[in-house]
């Protein structure tokens, strides 16, 4: 097959998978072969047949004619569901494993991932042949097989819920299967761009509603009505006022009681229970589906009786107020809807009463239409729980899974028959259109040598149940709407006179003789694809018509329970256009199922059911040779023989391995077709193998493609080594520009920094300079901000310089030279610091050398500027003793004898006398005492005159360079005879050391004149006349006066 399998472009090989399919090759005798391509006497049937019983009697159901699932239920259950061998599918390829419907699932969804095309999965075969099973492995496995985060497994477990929910409401016992879908249902699986299952949807066919009011023999209604009866939950069923004791007219029309052994109502609803939470009905959801349930038991209950004029009137008025209650509408309007009819007739409203036989019909009518609005309800309700999220809606890829109800004959067979059967005829068409027809013709449009495989085309079929206009659900539609008394069996009528020619169509009037006996006058019968079914044509204008009176509508609308509330509308009432046929309705929503399943990659499970009994172990051969014809699996293996296992476009190929041939990699830039062909070529293809067709190329064994596939495998390391290789290094160029940028951008940042703080500091720099440069230059100037740091400085220089180079005596006048700032300072300092020495020098003073700074500043204070001879003699020291050697003794003696008590010798000085009247000179010694001026002679010491210190009343010296010392005494002491005239060699440490001892400094006269007046004894001046000479003398000048001369 071209689609849905192209099993070479997913190779996984495994070895020991090869060796599981080579002993399973080797066991065939036994187990016969895994596909029927490989039967060696492929045209007999007798061979298929017999291939699939020797599999059947070893428990082994599934065999493979290519890429299609032939499937036989076993009824019993064989271990080969764990999620164990789910996983080991999941790494095999579809033909190099044992077949399994994981593997085709697998191959499904790795197509799915891979090709990023849609999938979808179908499942045919008769009712009870294995098609829901078969359905529910398939999600079992993408359950097993994909992601595992929190939002996945959550809808995983919505999807698998959803199988249980719907089969409980969908599902019922059938004479074929005990577990019978009776409506159809297509799943889509959504995938996410990574493979993880993200929602799902459902789109439901066809319900067989029938069944919810009557049941055919050894059948039941579905399983919800004996579900939600055997709870054990007694406060719900009080609620909906059931009990499992009541007779129920809706389940026990049917022989089986409500209880079947087989069949665990209990445990099912318990597990749908659970279903509705996982699909996150809320309570009153769940209550308001279990109150139409109920609702439904309750009104197959209210029964009717007939009055003279055939006037229906409702039996028993209190079941008729328990259904109001349940479904919350009003009784009386209730039960006036089910006992009369109102039309509308150009714009009026007709009431007329209904008879009992219609009054049970719109009963029976409403309790349908409320279960199939319901369920169709519930499927919406489980899509809306199953939407993905809507971010992820554009890249996403879905894979479907049909499991619809299967071919089925039926003892009585009506018109949902006829639906099925279409439907499956339909299936059927899809199935020769996609495998059989569409392969056959592509080899044929593609050039390829084939010879025409035969095959039964059911086309036929299908346009004698839909062709327009001529069709039998045409023909229906048309006694349908057709003015007057409608009949089914004006509708035989009809199609015994259109179809009287029709190979496929028999009916009574055209029956053969032979036939008669099995065609009654109100049955006709159709050639299935799958077999004749005979069916009654009763009822086929009442269910086609699908009628619910309108009053009844109306009271569906005013119901406050939340479904029936949602599902019959006033709006539905106000349109006038009648609504389309159930037929018209079911042929266009097929229509509609085949459009989207030829949008996608199909995969097939044909089932086989191997007995009608549903019990393990028995193989009808009969039964099971008649399915494999309907099936047309013979034309199917004839075909899959001949043809080719794969194709492919050759641009498509090509795109895919020219990475295996250097002539065609990295492009091939000519007709891909050659390009093809050099791969081949390359490749070393036998001519056996493949065939060049006009587009495509074909290849014939899938052993051919897995090579190629798996060479291509092995490219892929190298082309991911090579893309890895040229990402790496682009993501590593990207990321060092990035990281060069970002380098730059932060070196930019730290060199404008660094440059500002260097600006700053050049700044700074050069402001301190400036300050340096103007601080130096006026440094002796006022003090400024500038040149502060300069004067300090210099002030510590100096303070340091002058600390090291203090004068070291009193005496050194020197004084280290200062900077003009410290000038003041400096002044002080040298002050304070000539205090100080002064003061440590005056406090090493001695006594003696006190005595004589005393008598020197004395000196000072009388002599400086006056006298001339002061300035050379002011450095000589004092001495008290100025006398010569041998005199000292002399003095001792005198001191001792000569002096009063008290009185202290002060000083002694040789010096001359001169008389007052010649001025001759004597020699004497003068003394100070503190007391007197003692003179005496010198020779011996004698006293000659002693003046007390008070006496003395002046003391004169000339202001020149001379020793004279005139004593003014006063005249008084006419002993002395005049003032006393000296001539002293110290003349002044003599006046000094006597103005000492008299304490009046005023005393001293410092002549400035040269003519110097003293008093002589008797009252008689003389006069000293000092002039000036070129030597120092004493003399008696001719004019009598004492003349001194000095230079
Ligand atoms: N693979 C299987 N393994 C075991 N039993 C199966 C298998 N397939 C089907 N059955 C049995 O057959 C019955 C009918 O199968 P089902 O899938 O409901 O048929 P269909 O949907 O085709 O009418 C199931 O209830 C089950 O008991
Ligand atoms: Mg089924």
């Amino acid at each position: 097959m071209q689609a849905g399998h192209s099993p070479g472009e997913r190779v996984g090989l495994a070895t020991h998978v090869h060796s599981g399919m080579e002993s399973s090759l080797q066991s065939r005798d036994v187990a016969g072969v895994h596909d029927f391509v490989l039967l060696e006497n492929y045209g007999s049937e007798d061979a298929f047949i017999n291939n699939l019983q020797k599999r059947f009697n070893t428990d082994i159901i599934y065999t493979y004619i290519g890429p299609v699932l032939v499937s036989v239920n076993p009824y019993k259950n064989i271990p080969i569901y764990t999620d164990d061998v789910i996983k080991t599918y999941r790494n095999i390829h579809y033909f190099e494993a044992i077949p399994h419907i994981y593997a085709v699932t697998n191959t499904a969804y790795q197509a799915l991932k891979e090709e990023n095309k849609d999938q979808c999965i179908l499942i045919s075969g008769e009712s009870g042949a294995g098609k829901t099973e078969a359905s529910k492995k398939i999600l079992q496995c993408i359950a097993v097989t994909t992601g595992r985060t929190n939002q996945v497994e959550s809808v995983k477990e919505k999807l698998l819920q959803s199988t249980p929910l719907l089969e409980a409401f969908g599902n019922a016992k059938t004479t074929r299967n005990d577990n019978s879908s009776r409506f159809g249902k297509y799943m889509d699986i959504i995938f996410n761009y990574i493979g993880d299952t993200i929602g799902g949807s459902l789109l439901n066919y066809l319900l067989e509603k029938s069944r919810v009011v009557m049941q055919a023999p050894g059948e039941r209604n579905f399983h919800i009505f004996y579900q939600l009866l055997s709870s054990s939950d007694a406060s719900l069923l009080d609620s909906l006022h059931l009990s499992p004791n009541t007779y129920y007219h809706y389940l026990n029309t049917s022989i089986v009681s409500m209880k079947d052994n087989e069949i665990d109502d209990i445990g099912q609803f318990r597990v749908v229970k659970r279903a509705m939470d996982v699909i996150e009905l809320s309570e009153q959801e769940q209550t308001a589906i279990f109150t139409l349930v109920a609702s439904i038991l309750h009104l197959g209950n209210v029964g009717f009786s007939q009055d003279e004029n055939g006037n229906a009137s409702i039996n028993a008025p209190e079941t008729i107020a328990t259904v109001a209650k349940l479904l919350a509408c009003d009784a009386a309007q209730l039960t006036h809807a089910l006992e009369k009819k109102t039309i509308i007739a150009r714009g009026d409203s007709v009431t007329t009463p209904l008879n009992k036989e219609l009054a049970m019909y719109a009963r029976d009518a409403l309790a349908k239409a409320i279960y199939d609005r319901m369920f169709t309800w519930l499927v919406q309700r489980l899509n809306s729980s199953l939407r993905p999220v809507d971010d992820e809606f554009n890249r996403t890829k879905v894979m479907g899974i049909l499991d619809i109800y299967g071919f089925e004959i039926f003892g009585k067979n009506s018109f949902e028959q006829f639906c099925i059967n279409y439907c499956n005829e339909k299936l059927q068409q899809l199935f020769i259109e996609l495998t059989l027809k569409s392969e056959q013709e592509e080899y044929f449009r593609e050039g390829i040598e084939w010879v025409p495989v035969q095959y039964f085309d059911n086309k036929v079929i299908c346009d004698l149940i839909e062709e327009r206009h001529k069709g039998i659900i045409s023909l229906l539609d048309e006694e349908c709407l057709r003015p007057g008394d409608t009949s089914d069996m004006g509708f035989l009528n009809k199609m015994s006179i259109n179809l009287v020619d029709h190979k496929h169509f028999v009916s009574y009037s055209k029956a053969e003789r032979t036939m008669l006996k099995q065609i009654p006058r109100d049955e006709f019968q159709l050639v299935h694809y799958a077999g004749k079914v005979t069916y009654s044509v009763h009822g086929f204008v009442d269910k086609n018509n699908d009628l619910l009176f309108r009053n009844l509508i109306e009271v569906m609308a005013s119901t406050k329970n939340t479904i029936t509330k949602a599902v019959f509308t006033e709006k539905e009432l106000e349109s006038k256009k009648r609504p389309e046929t159930a037929a018209s309705q079911f042929k266009k929503s097929l229509n509609k199922l085949m459009q989207i399943l030829v949008t996608k990659d199909p995969s097939y499970v044909r089932c086989i059911k191997p007995n009608n009994e549903q019990t393990s172990g028995i193989f009808d051969e009969q039964l099971v040779r008649h399915q494999v014809q309907y099936l047309g699996l013979m034309e199917n293996l004839r075909v899959r023989r001949a043809g080719f296992a794969y194709r492919r476009t050759y641009d498509v190929f090509l795109k895919r391995y020219k990475s295996l041939c250097p002539g065609t990699w990295p492009n091939f830039n000519g007709d891909p077709k050659d390009g093809v062909a050099l791969l081949t070529q390359h490749l070393q293809y036998n001519k056996y193998e493949f065939s060049m067709g006009k587009t495509k190329i074909f290849i014939r064994y899938p052993k051919t493609l897995f090579m190629t596939e798996d060479l291509f495998q092995l490219k892929k390391n190298d082309l991911a080594t090579l893309i890895q290789r040229k990402y790496k290094t682009h993501a590593a160029r990207k990321n060092f520009l990035k990281m060069r940028w970002a380098a730059i951008v932060m070196q930019k940042y730290i060199r404008r920094f660094l440059a500002k703080r260097a600006m700053r500091r050049r700044r700074l720099a050069v402001e301190v300079l400036r300050r340096l440069l103007k601080g130096f230059i006026t440094r002796d100037g006022e003090p400024t901000e500038d040149n502060m740091a300069f004067i300090q400085l210099s002030r510590i220089n100096y303070l340091n310089r002058l600390a090291g180079n203090l004068p070291k005596s009193l005496v050194d006048r020197d004084w280290p030279a200062c900077p003009k700032a410290c000038r003041d300072v400096s002044i002080v300092l040298h002050k304070l610091y000539r205090g100080q020495q002064a003061r440590i020098y005056r406090k090493n003073l001695s006594p003696e050398k006190k005595r004589q700074f005393d008598l020197k500043i004395l000196a000072e204070k009388l002599f400086q500027h006056k006298k001339k001879s002061y300035t050379s003699t002011h450095l000589t020291p004092f001495e008290n003793v100025r006398l010569p050697s041998e005199l000292h003794q002399h003095k001792t003696q005198y001191e001792t004898n000569q002096l009063v008590p008290g009185e202290k010798l002060m000083y002694c000085t040789n010096i001359t006398k001169y008389d007052r009247h010649g001025y001759s000179p004597r020699d004497r010694a003068l003394l100070v005492t503190n007391k007197a001026i003692h003179i005496v002679d010198i020779k011996g010491f004698k006293v000659k005159h002693k003046l007390s210190l008070e006496s003395i009343t002046e003391l004169v010296v000339t202001a020149e360079m001379d020793g004279l010392l005139l004593i003014r005494i006063p005249l008084e002491l006419k002993k002395d005879k005049g003032d006393l005239i000296l001539q002293c060699a110290h003349v002044i440490e003599c006046v000094t050391f006597i103005v000492d001892a008299v304490k009046k400094p005023n005393i001293l006269k410092i002549a400035s004149t040269s003519m110097i007046s003293h008093n002589i004894i008797g009252g008689k001046e003389g006069q000293i006349e000092v002039t000036a000479g070129s030597e120092l003398g004493f003399g008696k000048g001719k004019t009598g006066h004492l003349v001194v001369t000095v230079n």
